[in-house]
C-alpha cells in the first residue's frame, strides 16, 4: 500500500486549541496557513526574529520589521553553542522581550527556537511555522523545547508554550521522501491513542486529528507528570534503535516498527487480540512503512539493555501498551515476552 496522497488537502484550514488557561494557543492546520503569520502575532510585538535553517527554504512574512537568523543544518543546531550564537546575534540586533521569535522549519528548529524564546531576556513569545510532518504532528506542539548535550539528546530544556503554531501542509510537498516517511510513522501512532478513525480522513484532517489528540494530552498533563507517556507509544523500541546509533532508520520509521512491536508485546500479555495486532500492521503498512525490523538489527541483548536506559523509564522498563481501556504505561513486562515479541517482528 502507498501512503496517503499528499495533495489531498481539505478545502479549509482547521484550528485546534491547546487549552492551557492563560497559556492557551491555536494550532492552524492546512494548505497555505503560513500566510496567516501576520494575523497571529502577539499584540504589541514590534519586531520578529525569524529562526530557520538553510535547507528549509520557506520564507514567511510576519508583517513586522523582521530579521532572519539562519542556524546550523541538521541536529547540530540543537546545541548550547548555537543558543549562545543566536542570543548574541539577537542582542546585537536589539531584540527585547517585547519582540517575537518565529521558528520556521522542522522539530530541530522549533525545539531550538522555542528554547531561545524561553531563556532570552528571561522569556519572550514565539510562534512556530512547522514545515515537516514530524514537527506538525509532534515536535511543534506541546511546549517542550530544548537542545542536546554531548552526553545525550534534549538534556537541556524548558517547558515554554508557543503563542501560535502554523502547520502549513503545502510545505510537505517539498520534503525529502524519507523525511516524509518519518512523519508518517509518528502519525501512525495517533491511530491507536483514541477511538478516532483516522483512516477515514484525508491527509490534512489526519494531521489536524493528530494535533487535536496531542493537544488534549498536553492540556491534561502539560509538564509530563503522567498522561503524556501515551505519546511515547511505539517509542520504547524506537528509542533503543536510535540510541544504538548505527542503524539507518529515521525516527518515525523506527516508531512504525515500534508500534507493531508494542502490539506484539501487548498480545502476549493478553491485553489485546491478534486482530488488533493485525490492525497495527495494516495502519503502519498503509503509510508505506515497514513493520518488521530491517535486516542487521539483530542484537536482542543490546536492544533489551537499551529498553532499560530509555530516559522516560522511571521504574525499570516502562512499556506503553494497548488494551481495551486504551494505551497506558506498563511496568514489569517479563523479559521472555520482550524477546518473543522481538522474534515476532523479524
Ligand atoms: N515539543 C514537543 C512536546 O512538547 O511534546
Amino acid at each position: 500500500m502507498s501512503p496517503p496522497a499528499l495533495l489531498d488537502h481539505s478545502s479549509s484550514a482547521q484550528v485546534v486549541t491547546v487549552a492551557l488557561g492563560e497559556r492557551s494557543y491555536d494550532v492552524h492546520v492546512g494548505a497555505g496557513v503560513r500566510h496567516r503569520l501576520g494575523s497571529v502575532m502577539p499584540a504589541g510585538a514590534r519586531r520578529a526574529a525569524v529562526i530557520t535553517q538553510a535547507g528549509v527554504g520557506w520564507n514567511v512574512d510576519s508583517g513586522l520589521d523582521q530579521s532572519v537568523f539562519t542556524v546550523a543544518d541538521g541536529e547540530e543546531a540543537k546545541s548550547l553553542s548555537e543558543v549562545e550564537r543566536l542570543c548574541r546575534a539577537m542582542s546585537r540586533a536589539g531584540f527585547t522581550r517585547s519582540d517575537v521569535i518565529v521558528a520556521v522549519g522542522g522539530g530541530v528548529v522549533t525545539d531550538l527556537a522555542g528554547f531561545v524564546a524561553a531563556v532570552y531576556h528571561r522569556g519572550m513569545g514565539y510562534i512556530s511555522v512547522a514545515t515537516t510532518l514530524l514537527a506538525q504532528v509532534d515536535a511543534a506542539i506541546g511546549g517542550k523545547t530544548g537542545v542536546n548535550l554531548p552526553e545525550g539528546k534534549n538534556l537541556l530544556g524548558a517547558f515554554w508554550q508557543p503563542h501560535a503554531v502554523l502547520c502549513d501542509t503545502e510545505t510537505l510537498s517539498t520534503l525529502p521522501p524519507r523525511e516524509l516517511r518519518s512523519g508518517w510513522g509518528e502519525l501512525a501512532k495517533y491511530h491507536f491513542l483514541t477511538g478516532d478513525d483516522l483512516e477515514a480522513l484525508d491527509t490534512d484532517s489526519r494531521i489536524a486529528a493528530a494535533v487535536r489528540i496531542k493537544a488534549e494530552v498536553v492540556a491534561a498533563d502539560e509538564r509530563e507528570g503522567g498522561r503524556r507517556a501515551v505519546l511515547n507509544y511505539g517509542h520504547t523500541l524506537a528509542h533503543a534503535i536510535e540510541t544504538a546509533g548505527r542503524y539507518d532508520l529515521r525516527h518515525g520509521e523506527a516508531v512504525a516498527v515500534g508500534l507493531v512491536y508494542a502490539a506484539e508485546v501487548a498480545m502476549r500479555l493478553g491485553r489485546i487480540d491478534s486482530e488488533r495486532v493485525a490492525t497495527h500492521r495494516r495502519v503502519v503498512s498503509g503509510y508505506g512503512l515497514p513493520y518488521r525490523l530491517p535486516a542487521g538489527i539483530d542484537d536482542d541483548e543490546e536492544l533489551l539493555a537499551l529498553f532499560g536506559r530509555d530516559k522516560k523509564a522511571v521504574d525499570g522498563v516502562t512499556f506503553v501498551l494497548d488494551s481495551d481501556r486504551g494505551v497506558e504505561p506498563v511496568t514489569g513486562v517479563p523479559e521472555t515476552v520482550q524477546r518473543e515479541a522481538l522474534a515476532a517482528i523479524r
